[in-house]
């Protein structure tokens, strides 16, 4: 494939439409904000966020947060106790991430959250992206805007250096204010915890939310990602099967018959948007069913499909 250059895109209402019609159409777009750089795409588009995982070479499906213009727009997707109202009226627009429940049927792609039940949420401070946010009407997914283990991108020449062609476009508005990832917190209620350090200090915190702790988990410290419990089937599943044994509810990918298929076109990326409603329908079919496992066809261990599998080692561990 040509590799094409991202359209370089100035911050000026030219640009900031030209970066909404290009996430419309489900492409991925770096994004300034507060803090850092963002790889961004349409949060209800499942594609379009597995090229975001596809762009970063992320090894594993880490869930991504959710930007939104303004505290209105969240409270469609989030659910929002009086503590976690609390704070986003103190810090929004700005460099809090909260991982709150998630509303049902919002539209949110099930890739963007890893199947889970909450979701983060966060409005950015910074003029440009709240212009971007307002112009596309939408929930927007970002991650940091580099490729997977590296460090993140705090100007528009390092996504370039970074990601380069694997992005559309760079809406460009020179050095981000903050410079290093929000701070994220999960709240449940009126309990708060303290996910990730960032943007937003803990001291700053603690009046509204009480003493805060970056919390340990056995085994050492995980990714906030993995902190939180990703989702599991009920039903046992087994990896790279053969589809044949029928006590089995079989989860397929590319041509042969299968009760469910990730991709009947053995595409990565339609897999990878895919993946989590097809786990929760295999559960929900081995349930009502009466059979007790589900067995999943053998999925490429290249791009996408690395992450795809590292999801399925989990869920069948
Ligand atoms: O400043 C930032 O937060 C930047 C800009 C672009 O907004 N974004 C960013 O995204 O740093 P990312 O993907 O690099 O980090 C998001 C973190 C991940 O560690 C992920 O595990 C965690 O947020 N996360 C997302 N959803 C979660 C959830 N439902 N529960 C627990 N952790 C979650
Ligand atoms: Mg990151």
């Amino acid at each position: 494939m040509p590799q094409r250059q991202p359209e370089i895109l100035a911050p000026d209402p030219t640009g900031i439409a030209r970066a909404a019609e290009l996430l419309a159409s489900g492409a991925l777009v770096a994004i300034p904000t507060e803090t850092v750089y963002g790889l961004a795409a349409d949060a209800r588009n499942g594609v379009a966020v597995a090229a975001i995982f596809e762009a970063k070479g992320r090894p594993s499906f880490n869930p991504l947060i959710v930007h939104v213009a303004d505290l209105r727009q969240a409270e469609e997707f989030a659910v929002f106790s009086d503590t976690a109202l609390a704070l986003a009226q103190a810090f929004w627009p700005g460099p809090l991430t909260l991982v709150l429940p998630q509303r049902r049927g919002t539209g949110i792609a099930k890739l963007a959250t890893a199947g889970l039940d909450t979701l983060a949420i966060r409005v950015p401070a910074h003029d440009v992206a709240q212009a971007l946010l307002r112009r596309f009407g939408g929930p927007v997914a970002a991650p940091s805007a580099n490729p997977s283990g590296r460090i993140s991108p705090t100007s528009g020449d390092h996504v370039i250096a970074g990601l380069g062609p694997k992005v559309a476009a760079i809406l460009d508005a020179g050095p981000t204010p903050v410079g290093l990832e929000s701070t994220i917190l999960a709240v449940e209620g009126e309990r708060v915890r303290l996910l990730r350090q960032g943007g937003v200090s803990q001291e700053a915190l603690e009046p509204l939310t009480g003493p805060l702790s970056i919390e340990a988990t056995p085994g050492g410290i995980e990714a906030p990602g993995q902190l939180a419990s990703h989702y599991a089937p009920k039903s046992r599943l087994e990896m790279d099967s053969d589809l044949a044994d029928p006590a089995a509810i079989r989860v397929g990918f590319g041509p042969g018959a299968a009760d469910l298929s990730l991709s009947p076109a053995g595409d990565l990326r339609e897999a990878a948007a895919r993946l989590f409603a097809v786990l929760h329908q295999a559960d929900a079919m081995a349930e009502a069913t009466g059979k007790h496992w589900i067995a999943v066809a053998p999925i490429p261990e290249v791009g996408l499909g690395r992450a795809i599998n590292d999801r399925l080692r989990r869920a069948s561990a």
